[in-house]
This record gives structure tokens, C-alpha cells and sequence, in this order.
């Protein structure tokens, strides 16, 4: 089983990059970060704030996520196809603040470890690298500046049409990080066996380049073995 595990903070190109390699290596994409913006988006339907803790844990019963097969890999919350509304920029902060919860994340984790364990994977997240898989076969923190990140979520923001100024952007990215990587259980760190790379001034081909060199790498290590 092939399971590359990929951390880093908001917009450093994770998700880009997950489905690059996915399709160059015909792999599955895992996209954990979507699972949580999943759980924050029925927390907020049912006006339930994704910082009160004993109102959300009772709701982890009444969710189901699952994913397309396939390329787009859309995500359904109960049957609905919410890979859209998962993207809204409230969502972002919601998702970020429901993570906190022990429960969520437990609950969480249990399917991304059953998903790794039934197929080979590239899952892209926080705590993969250190909690999840902390023992896949290959792990990557993956950075890049903040502002060099603020831009990159602007422009995608922008491009979908959303009302936001770049420092808006780039303060909810800062609030973002700080949020992820001090939170008490599974925060966003980078294992010291992870292979860091700073995406700043690469682009995406380049950095999925750099994994599969990896990848084929050590497949070449295993038949000469
Ligand atoms: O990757 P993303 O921006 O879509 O993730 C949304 C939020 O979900 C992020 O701010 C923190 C949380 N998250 C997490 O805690 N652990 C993960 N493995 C993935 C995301």
C-alpha cells in the first residue's frame, strides 16, 4: 500500500498537489481538510457554533461523509454533493474551530485511517504526518510564505467571484495558522522524518515533481532489493 502523507499550513498548495499526484501516480486523493469543512457546514446549518463543544459532539451521529470516486473526488455530507458550499470563505474559520474538538477529530481520523488502509492514498492535511499515518511510507511539510499563501487563497477567492480584500486574507490565514498549530490535540507540526518543502517559488508541477522523484525513488530502492 502506497500512503503519502502531506501537512502544512492554509494555502501552501496542499490540495493542488494532492491531486496532481493522484493522477500521476493513479493513486486516490484524500482531502481531510474538506472532511472537516464538511462537519463545520452541518454544525452551521443546524445554528450550532463550531466552538460549543457539547452541542457539535451529539451531532457527529447524525453525519455522513463520503467521496466520489474518480478525478473531481466531490465530497457528500448525508447524500448531498456540498464540495461547493464547503469552499465559502466562512467555512474556512468554522472548519479551523470545530477541529479543536477531540470527538470531531477521533471521529474523523477513524475513516481517513480505514480509507489508507484500503487503498494506496495521498491524504493531505494537519496532523497526517504526526497523528493519522505517523507511520507512512512517505511524508512531506508542505509551506510556503504567508503572504506568498494570502495571495494564492485571494486569487482563487477572487476568481470565484467573492467580495474580500487581500488583508482580510492574509489576517484569516495568520489566524488560521496560530489556530491549527496551538489547538491542544493533533495540532498542525512538522515530524522531524518529514521532507519539508517550501513551495514559495515553485510552482505546482514542480512540487509534484519533487514527491514523485520520491516515490519512484524508493520503488527503484525495492526492486533491487
Ligand atoms: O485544509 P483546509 O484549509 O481545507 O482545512 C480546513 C481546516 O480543517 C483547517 O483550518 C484545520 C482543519 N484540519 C485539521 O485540523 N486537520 C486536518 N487533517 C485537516 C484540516
Amino acid at each position: 500500500m502506497i500512503n503519502i502523507a502531506i501537512d502544512g499550513p492554509s494555502g501552501a498548495g496542499k490540495s493542488t498537489i494532492g491531486k496532481m499526484l493522484a493522477a500521476k501516480l493513479g493513486i486516490t486523493y484524500l482531502d481531510t481538510g474538506a472532511m472537516y469543512r464538511a462537519v463545520a457546514l452541518y454544525a452551521l446549518r443546524k445554528g450550532v457554533a463550531p466552538t460549543d463543544e457539547a452541542a457539535v459532539v451529539p451531532l457527529l451521529d447524525e453525519i455522513d461523509i463520503s467521496f466520489s470516486d474518480g478525478e473531481d473526488r466531490k465530497i457528500f455530507l448525508n447524500g448531498e454533493d456540498v464540495s461547493s458550499a464547503i469552499r465559502e470563505h466562512a467555512i474556512s474559520k468554522a472548519a479551523s474551530d470545530i477541529s479543536k474538538i477531540p470527538q470531531v477529530r477521533l471521529f474523523l481520523v477513524k475513516m481517513q485511517r480505514e480509507i489508507a488502509a484500503a487503498s494506496d492514498v495521498v491524504l493531505d492535511g494537519r496532523d497526517i504526518t504526526s497523528y493519522v499515518l505517523p507511520d507512512a511510507e512517505f511524508k512531506f511539510f508542505l509551506t510556503a510564505s504567508v503572504e506568498e499563501r494570502a495571495r494564492r487563497r485571494f486569487e482563487e477567492l477572487k476568481q470565484k467571484g467573492a467580495d474580500i480584500d487581500y488583508d482580510t486574507v492574509l489576517a484569516d490565514i495568520k489566524d488560521r495558522d496560530y489556530n491549527d498549530s496551538h489547538r491542544a490535540f493533533a495540532p498542525l507540526t512538522r515530524t522531524e522524518d518529514s521532507v519539508l518543502i517550501d513551495s514559495s517559488d515553485m510552482t505546482a508541477e514542480q512540487v509534484a515533481e519533487v514527491i514523485v522523484g520520491y516515490v519512484r525513488e524508493r520503488a527503484k530502492k525495492d526492486n533491487q532489493a
